[in-house]
């Protein structure tokens, strides 16, 4: 039986192995000089002062929004087309996601789908580079200043991606990554919030670590005695060291993961290029993708329907998946009033994410493009 082609993979070798036993045989596990060392090299890669690891990008913002001090009826405005950890997040600290629709090309909110939604509630826009293509930050970035309203990156897909030229991340507000293993650079679990605000990026380390004044790595490292302080109500959202190994492996090969699923995608935009009714995704003027999940959108002119190629993808053991999801859809949001998201709507009905990941072939490629260019005959 031949191999299925899955739909992402993560890209390990020897040198990942190597690296996580190491970290088990230097008896430090927890959060210590691996976490520390990932940290400087994550900021180092994308241009800001410091990058804070946790658990996953769900935590980074639960972080960021919780150092925003938001009340109960500040409003937080995010795209509903994403997964539902944007919006969870807003939830976590008590304040209220307000949905914005997207731009139908980039699938990210803009500043005139946020101006649409904001009022004078509006206490912070949590942008979505999604699935890796940039959003148009500079109008965002202004917008947000005109009204101090901050803002915050869910770059959770975005390790890799450019806007005007700077990797994303380079900000100094915040910004917070994933590395999940659906993502390019994966730890397992795993994230990174980066900032060029040093006092910020201060008390994140601490919220991070139970709001500890000292932490836990200084103070199993020196022989004098240290009795630490709890400043304020934190969490433990420490990433491990055997993680962070992992990481430093994966950080160096970032660039080789982008430059091999961009040059997936121009095989894939080739294969597939004039099939009607099929869209296929590209760079935007303001920057460029990692394109962590290639996602094509399927319209009526389109012979077959979204599920019913998925279903004939995986009848030749190809997986796919339905593109982004729409948080305001899903019974947890149920009850959450939301404007009407004609865009975002019809891009979650419609798109469809086709298999992306380093050690694909051109010969993959090939196979899931003549599966797509077959619904043609039906
Ligand atoms: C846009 C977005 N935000 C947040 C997350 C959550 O990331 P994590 O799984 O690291 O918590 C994801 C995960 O896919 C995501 O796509």
């Amino acid at each position: 039986m031949q191999a299925r082609i899955p739909v992402i993979r993560p890209w390990f070798d020897e040198a990942e192995v190597e690296a996580a036993a190491a970290a088990i045989r230097s008896g430090w596990v927890a959060q210590g000089p691996r976490v520390a060392e990932f940290e400087q090299a994550f900021a180092e890669s994308v241009g800001a002062t410091a990058g804070i690891a946790v658990t996953s990008c769900t935590t980074g913002l639960h972080l960021a929004m919780y150092t925003l001090g938001l009340e109960p009826d500040d409003e937080v405005i995010i795209p509903s087309l994403s997964f539902i950890a944007t919006a969870n997040a807003v939830r976590y600290v008590g304040a209220t996601p307000v949905f914005a629709d997207v731009d139908v090309v980039s699938q990210n909110i803009t500043v005139d789908t946020v101006a649409e939604v904001t009022t004078e509630r509006t206490k912070a826009i949590l942008v979505v580079h999604q699935i890796g293509m940039p959003a148009d930050l500079d109008p965002m970035r202004e917008f947000c200043a005109a009204r101090e309203i901050s803002l915050v990156e869910d770059a959770a897909c975005a390790a890799g991606s450019t806007y005007k030229g700077a990797p994303i991340g380079n900000d100094p507000s915040l910004a917070v990554f994933s590395f999940h293993p659906r993502k390019l650079l994966t730890t397992g679990e795993g994230g990174m919030i980066t900032t060029s605000d040093v006092e910020l990026a201060a008390r994140l380390r601490r919220l991070r670590e139970h709001g500890m004044s000292v932490d836990t790595f200084a103070r199993h490292s020196t022989n004098d005695v240290v009795i630490e302080q709890y400043l304020e109500t934190g969490f433990n959202f420490r990433m491990t060291d055997v993680q962070a190994a992992i990481g430093l492996v994966q950080l160096a090969k970032l660039e080789d993961m982008v430059k091999r699923r961009r040059h997936l995608a121009a095989e894939y935009a080739d294969a597939l290029s004039g099939i009607p009714g099929l869209t296929v995704p590209c760079d935007p003027p303001h920057g460029t993708t990692n394109y962590q999940s290639y996602s094509v959108i399927l319209t009526d002119d389109y012979p077959v329907e979204r599920n019913e190629l998925m279903a004939a993808l995986s009848a030749e053991g190809i997986s796919s998946r339905r593109g982004v999801m729409a948080s305001h859809r899903e019974p947890a949001y149920a009850d959450h009033p939301s404007q009407p998201l004609p865009n975002t709507d019809f891009i979650t009905n419609h798109s469809i994410i086709l298999p992306m990941y380093h050690q694909m072939t051109s010969d993959d490629i090939e196979k899931v493009a003549s599966i797509i260019r077959s619904g043609l005959d039906r």
